[in-house]
């Protein structure tokens, strides 16, 4: 139980990721607020998942891009909890498109829900923390240190998300709160899908060649990172990046493909989205 009686808020938490990581936080111990935008059904679902473990879960919608949905969103967690330990900065959404093809709302949404949106909630969140040890944790990606195709928007972004976690890393010590991020490889999760379309499963089969640990990875090896961070063993990191990629940032494309040990038959299957079970 590594967060017993903490109260933990993830943005996104009706699937994907922010799913898995509700999940793993309630069964670690913690209260959760599951917050979504659109598919309240979702939502409730994983709320009900909290509950039988014995866990309270509050559900609540909000759009982040809005500033007063944000406000009200802390609004409702501060009259309901009066404090918040965990704050997991984890929504995010973009048009996947080359730079020279985006248009002023295209960047415009993009940097509101990733950037003026986690500023904002940030400061709203640090409110509930006072007096307590706070985490939070945000995520960035594998797009920002290397260039994906149609990424250029949302990576920006990201780049500006790790460049906010060491800046409020370096503002928020004293108040003994760490922030820290999350730099996920290749999730399988719907924005994977939504991003790769018709070509998703030879995109799979690529990244299990070119991944040194031979797949995919599960939302749940985030998850599981980001109970680390948000627990005490965590307590003397902050401001980091944190890499979890099953090792596809070591590899470098034709010098696998063409010659090193990693070419195999491209595989397909469940275990490739599955993982490791715990
Ligand atoms: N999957 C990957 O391979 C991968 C790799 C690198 C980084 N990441 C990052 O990991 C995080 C989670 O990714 P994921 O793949 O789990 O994403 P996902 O399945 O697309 O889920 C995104 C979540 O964010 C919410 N969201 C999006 N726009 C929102 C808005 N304007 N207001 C409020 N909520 C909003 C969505 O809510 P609705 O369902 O209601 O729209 C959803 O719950 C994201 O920050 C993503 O950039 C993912």
């Amino acid at each position: 139980m590594l967060l017993e009686g903490k109260k933990a808020l993830i943005t996104g938490s009706s699937r994907g990721i922010g799913r898995a990581a509700a999940l793993a936080f309630a069964r670690e111990g913690a209260d959760v607020v599951v917050h979504y935008r659109r598919e309240r059904e979702k939502a409730e679902e994983v709320a009900e998942q909290i509950r039988r473990m014995g866990r309270s879960a509050l559900v609540f919608k909000a759009e982040l891009e809005d500033p007063d949905a944000v406000n009200q969103l802390f609004d409702s967690i501060g009259e309901t909890w009066q404090s918040l330990d965990i704050f997991m900065a984890n929504a995010a959404a973009s048009a996947f498109k080359p730079l020279l093809e985006l248009k002023p709302h295209h960047i415009e949404r993009t940097y509101r829900l990733l950037v003026e949106n986690f500023i904002l909630s940030v400061q709203r969140a640090v409110s509930l923390m006072e007096g307590r040890p706070g985490r939070i944790i945000t995520i960035s990606g594998h797009g920002v240190d290397y260039t994906l195709p149609r990424y250029g928007n949302i990576a920006a972004a990201k780049g500006a998300v790790e460049t906010l976690t060491r800046y409020l890393a370096g503002e928020l010590g004293e108040r003994q709160i760490t922030v820290n991020a999350i730099a996920p490889g290749v999730i399988a999760t719907e924005s994977e899908q939504f991003y790769m379309g018709d070509k998703l499963k030879a995109f799979d089969q690529a990244c299990v060649r070119a991944t040194p640990l031979g797949r995919v990875g599960d939302p749940s090896e985030v998850a599981d990172v980001a109970v680390f961070l948000a627990s005490a063993l965590s307590r003397f990191i902050t401001g980091q990046i944190i890499t979890v990629d099953g090792g596809l940032t070591l590899t470098s494309g034709p010098f696998q493909e063409i010659l090193g040990t990693r070419l195999r038959p491209a595989i397909y299957s469940q275990e490739v989205h599955t993982g490791e079970s715990r």
